[in-house]
């Protein structure tokens, strides 16, 4: 069979960063579908850079043909992982066969800091798929590439959907939120006061272990979860609460959600069969820190945790002298090897190539 792509070949690149979500996801169903909302923040410094070169095969075969270079280097157990990924989204990019792909993927923090790399990952390699597809089809409205992008990034790991947007992304169907959607996320920065879009996000590291559960095996547990019910019905009416917060700019609300919404994914975890305990002694330790110094101090410190021990410090950035004293001052000694990584919301993926 000839190779209607004959002779076409090329490179795309795109950087997208991490997220860190404000209201969360935990939970799913069907084919990586939520069963809440979620809204994050998108960040600025932690990020992926992929690249993609794509070669039209001579001989036409229906397999995926797959070169894969992380941090410059040949790594067969990421190459299985994503040649899975390229083959479970041929329907999507039903020219993926037809082209040998050499991709190179490179992140701006270290491999092992805790940091979650599957969302700005995903997200980049969706953003460099989706380009080559315009590419081959001559184009699309760039809401529609960006919508694409975002599915595809949901199909490789959920919350990777939300970071192809700038500043703020909501994924899921939420009732008060037009055009939210289960499929992909939507960018949510209009209505939204200026003090976030130049928010800190100070990612304070207790621990870079592996995490010890993944979340696939987490997003599993919901479904046994005494609480999931009444879980999915708080995040609904957190998300609208959030919005308003996020829309007048009420700092203090906006940090309760915030807060109460990162205790609850632990709860969560904690109350599963089995039950799986993710944060450690420091990350109490930092937790309880935090609430004295906003208290002391009256400064508009909180915090919001993944599905692991490190904590993530959101604070407007007018406050960020005096947070920075207080984190290196006070913080840091509960943090493995002194480490911090200082982020902050930022303008979403860019194109490399
Ligand atoms: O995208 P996943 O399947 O790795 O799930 C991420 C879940 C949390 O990070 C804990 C919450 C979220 O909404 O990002």
């Amino acid at each position: 069979m000839t190779n209607p792509f004959k002779n076409i070949q090329g490179e795309t690149a795109w950087q997208a960063p991490s997220n860190i979500a404000l209201v969360k996801y935990w939970g799913k169903y069907g084919n990586q579908l939520p069963r809440n909302a979620s809204v994050s923040f998108t960040l600025n410094n932690a990020y992926t850079q992929t690249s993609v070169k794509y070669i039209a095969k001579s001989q036409v075969d229906k397999q995926i043909t797959l070169k894969f270079f992380f941090e410059g280097k040949e790594n067969p157990k990421f190459a299985d992982k994503i040649q899975r990924f390229l083959e479970s989204i041929v329907p999507h990019f039903p020219y993926l066969p037809y082209f040998s792909l050499e991709i190179n993927s490179s992140n701006s923090f270290p491999h092992s800091t805790g940091i979650a790399s599957s969302a700005s990952s995903m997200a980049a390699l969706a953003l460099c798929l989706t380009a080559i597809e315009n590419e081959l089809d001559g184009g699309m409205y760039p809401s529609l590439f960006f919508e694409k992008a975002s599915m595809i990034a949901r199909l490789g790991s959920g919350s990777a959907c939300r970071s192809v947007y700038p500043y703020l992304a909501v994924w899921g169907k939420h009732d008060a939120i037009p055009f939210s959607h289960n499929e992909h996320a939507i960018p949510f920065e209009n209505n939204v006061h200026p003090v976030f879009k130049t928010y800190k996000d100070a990612i304070l590291i207790v621990s870079s272990d592996e995490k010890s559960v993944s979340s696939r095996a987490g997003h599993a547990l919901m479904e046994n979860n005494p609480f999931a019910t009444s879980r999915y019905q708080q995040a609904t009416t957190h998300l609208t609460q959030l919005a308003d917060c996020l829309k007048s700019g009420d700092l203090d609300k906006f940090g309760e959600i915030v807060e109460n919404e990162a205790l609850t994914l632990h709860a969560l975890m904690m109350c599963s069969t089995p039950s799986y305990m993710l944060m450690l002694p420091n990350t109490l330790k930092i937790i309880d820190l935090i609430k004295t110094y906003r208290q002391e101090k009256n400064v508009p410190l909180y915090y919001t945790l993944d599905a692991g021990p490190n904590v993530h410090l959101l604070y407007p950035e007018k406050n960020a002298t005096e947070v920075t004293a207080f984190i290196k001052e006070n913080l840091l000694p509960y943090c493995e090897n002194n480490k911090v990584i200082f982020d902050e919301v930022g303008k979403g993926p860019i194109k490399l190539k």
